[in-house]
């Protein structure tokens, strides 16, 4: 018997499997109640006292020997299976938590992939910015009350009379992006600009010292303010979709002339009047116009041989438009539970 136990002892030694089948049949031939080592149990009853001590130890180490090549080899094999990437096909997969992008991302990429489907190029300029660019050569006059302390963030500023370029600033909007791209393209200039923008505003539901714009540019010759206004009505109905109407009302900027403001109708009421349009049918989203001649004439444009027209929105409003948002300070307080409800491609 103890030649016997040996010879098992080296034979599962010798013993490997590859599949969890071969794995089992190695289980019932040596571990199973009715196996081969149950058997020689079931004959230890026979063996004589006197070898009983060195049989039962023997037959132990068989058993554990046995025992312990199981486990190892059934922790081979799962091992296996969790490298093999078609495992398990249905398991349900880890639930990573997935990102998602900034309600103001969404809208900044969306109103650019509009504009790039129909030939516009971007643009950026630096925050920080010198009057020359954010005013003065956009034809603000030098008093003009934008230039005050009270909306714009200064950085240095030579004297509270002075206006002169070197003063340093906060832009307070994208539209100083116009001039540096004047500045450094010649005509025809097809261009969009977003970024963010600085103004010195007490923060509550709707204001912000911080916000973003997008700022549009087109100059060639013969441009006008007919292909202004079929641009806008093209970007309002893939914005808001195509049933979506626009209207311009005249209004005033320092650097077009004419100047208007662009509303679509409500999209939350199909102009019908609701309290998201106040009860107008129409929603405020842009400021736009022609650019005026010393606005290109500043930068070496000769406004005698090209005309344009420049746009400008706020991207937190169209935004707030678009999701019905109702506070802009949830844009910067990065509430995971705010920022987890927007998904998208763009
Ligand atoms: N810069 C303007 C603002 O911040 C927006 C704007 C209005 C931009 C008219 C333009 C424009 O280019 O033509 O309110």
């Amino acid at each position: 018997m103890l030649d016997k136990i040996s010879s098992l002892i080296n034979e599962v030694k010798e013993i490997n499997v590859n599949t969890h089948e071969e794995l089992e049949i190695f289980r019932i031939k040596y571990l199973s109640k009715k196996g081969l080592i149950s058997e020689l149990f079931d004959e230890f009853r026979n063996v004589p006292v006197a070898l009983k001590k060195e049989v039962g130890q023997k037959l132990n180490l068989l058993k554990e020997n046995t025992s312990d090549k199981y486990n190892s080899l059934k922790e081979k094999l799962t091992e296996n299976d969790d490298n093999n990437e078609y495992a398990d096909l249905s398991r349900p997969s880890f639930p990573y938590p997935s990102g998602s992008r900034h309600p103001i991302s969404i809208v900044r990429n969306e109103i650019i992939d509009i504009f790039k489907r129909i030939g516009f190029v971007v643009s950026e300029g630096p925050e920080i910015e010198n009057d020359d660019h954010v005013f003065t050569k956009l034809n603000f006059a030098p008093e003009h009350p934008a230039r005050d302390m009270q909306d714009t963030f200064y950085i240095s500023k030579l004297s509270p009379e002075d206006s002169s370029p070197e003063d340093i600033l906060l832009r307070t909007h994208t539209s100083s992006v116009q001039v540096r791209v004047m500045q450094n393209q010649k005509p025809p200039i097809r261009t969009i600009s977003p970024g963010r923008v600085f103004r010195n505003e007490a923060i509550s539901a709707r204001a912000h010292c911080i916000f973003h714009q997008v700022e549009g540019l087109y100059i060639d010759t013969n441009v006008s303010f007919a292909d202004l206004k079929q641009t806008l009505l093209f970007f309002a109905r893939e914005m808001f979709g195509q049933q979506t109407e626009i209207r311009l009302r005249p209004s005033y900027f320092p650097f077009t002339e004419p100047s208007a403001e662009m509303d679509v109708s409500c999209r939350i009421c199909g102009g019908k009047g609701c309290n998201v349009c106040k009860y107008t049918g129409w929603l405020e989203i842009l400021g736009c116009g022609m650019v005026h001649p010393n606005v290109l004439e500043a930068s070496n444009i000769d406004s005698k041989k090209y005309t344009g027209f420049a746009f400008g929105m706020g991207i937190e409003r169209l935004a707030m438009l678009k999701y019905r948002i109702n506070d802009l300070r949830l844009y910067f307080e990065n509430d995971i539970r705010f920022l987890d409800q927007f998904k998208s491609a763009l």
